[in-house]
């Protein structure tokens, strides 16, 4: 097996949290590069992980002959640009999402990573807890029946605390409808298909974020049409008092069909809650262990905490893609999709208006 070498652009929460570890339980896959454009951060990862190659500018690390692939995790605003620059450089890359600040410019790093043959990924993490995976292996199994409707609520509690780059438009591009809605647009698609129309609404509550001005939503939501004919219904909040935080706070999914529905929720993992057309009501399914790690994923799915280490497949898909030359699940497509609907929705909220996607 060939190594692969990987670089790292952003050394900050998500890095240290999600992709380092996913890496490490990755065979023959090695971190050789690592950038951050704050010098403290990076040498803290420096230090973390022992790598001697670091740079503030990303344009030293992406063209290095070592690293095959790289990941991006810095805020929102520099995705394009970091992307397109490795994409040119003949890199595969893996993003975070939001994959870009606007639809347009996600479509060009859809349209340059295919140009250029090298395999492209949107960080659409929740996709690989296994209730979601199970889900979708249902809902393609025909179980749902004729699709009648998409229902999701992401409540957080966040209160007015500093979010630093998050709260910033120009950095982020979005609020709360990319940092946190996003993931449900792209669940939306994944088990329902694209949206044909929408209407939505967004509200920002909190202007001063400890003491630095934020102009960004709190609050957004989106009712929606699929194109196949289906209801959506999702709405994201970082002001549910008392909801708590992460996977600690409600992450819900409803989906009906005419043949039944199904509930997933991130933080019962291994199960969904079902119940067929005209039954008694839902009963909880537990998930076959087939499904508690991504196919091929070296992890033990019994090691750890399961609200976390899902996560870790997320980087396996990225590089085993890259060993059998496919297509990511969820690519730059998937990310680019999401975006339009994103914008869709910004503009709906500005037009107070249904807007056609
Ligand atoms: N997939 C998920 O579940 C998930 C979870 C959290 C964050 N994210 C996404 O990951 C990205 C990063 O979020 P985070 O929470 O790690 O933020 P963070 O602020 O903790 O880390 C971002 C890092 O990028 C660095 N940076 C900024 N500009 C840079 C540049 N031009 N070049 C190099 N480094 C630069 C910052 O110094 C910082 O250390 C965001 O796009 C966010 O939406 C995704």
């Amino acid at each position: 097996m060939k190594p692969i070498g990987v670089a790292i652009v952003g050394c900050g929460g998500i890095t240290l949290q999600n992709h380092l570890p996913g890496l490490a339980l990755c065979p023959e896959t090695h971190v050789v590069a690592l950038c951050d454009n704050d010098a403290a951060t990076l040498e803290r990862a420096r230090q973390q992980t022992g790598l001697k190659v670091t740079s503030t500018r990303y344009e030293e690390i992406v063209t290095r002959e070592d690293v095959h692939a790289v990941i991006i995790a810095t805020p929102n605003v520099t995705h394009g640009p970091v992307a397109l620059a490795a994409i040119a450089a003949g890199k595969h890359v893996m993003c975070e999402k939001p994959l870009a600040m606007s639809r347009a410019e996600a479509q060009s790093m859809a349209e340059a990573a295919e140009r250029a043959g090298v395999r492209h990924m949107t960080a659409f993490t929740y996709r690989f807890v296994p209730a979601m995976r199970y889900l979708d292996h249902l809902v393609k199994r025909g179980d749902l029946g004729q699709p009648y409707h998409y229902r999701s609520c992401r409540l957080q509690d966040w209160g007015s605390r500093s979010l630093g780059w998050r709260q910033v438009k120009k950095m982020a591009g979005s609020g709360e409808l990319g940092d946190m809605l996003s993931h449900r647009i792209d669940f939306a698609h994944l088990l329902l298909g694209p949206m044909r129309k929408l209407v939505a609404q967004t509200r920002q509550f909190i202007e001063d974020r400890q003491g630095n001005r934020s102009d960004l939503e709190d609050w957004v939501a989106i009712l929606a049409e699929f194109e196949s004919g289906a209801t959506g219904v999702l709405e994201s909040s970082k002001l549910a008092s008392g909801r708590n935080e992460s996977w600690r706070s409600l992450d819900y999914v409803e989906i009906n069909g005419s043949e039944r529905s199904f509930v997933f929720t991130t933080g019962e993992w291994n199960k969904l809650q079902t119940g067929p057309a005209g039954g008694p009501g839902m009963e909880t399914i537990t998930i076959p262990q087939e499904f508690w790690r991504w196919p091929g994923s070296p992890r033990d799915p019994q090691q750890g905490d399961p609200l976390v280490t899902f996560r870790y497949d997320q980087a396996w898909e990225f590089i085993d893609a890259i060993r059998n030359q496919r297509e990511c699940r969820p690519s730059f497509h998937d990310g680019a999709r999401a975006q339009a609907v994103m914008e869709s929705a910004h503009r709906s909220a500005e037009l107070q208006a249904w807007v056609k996607l």
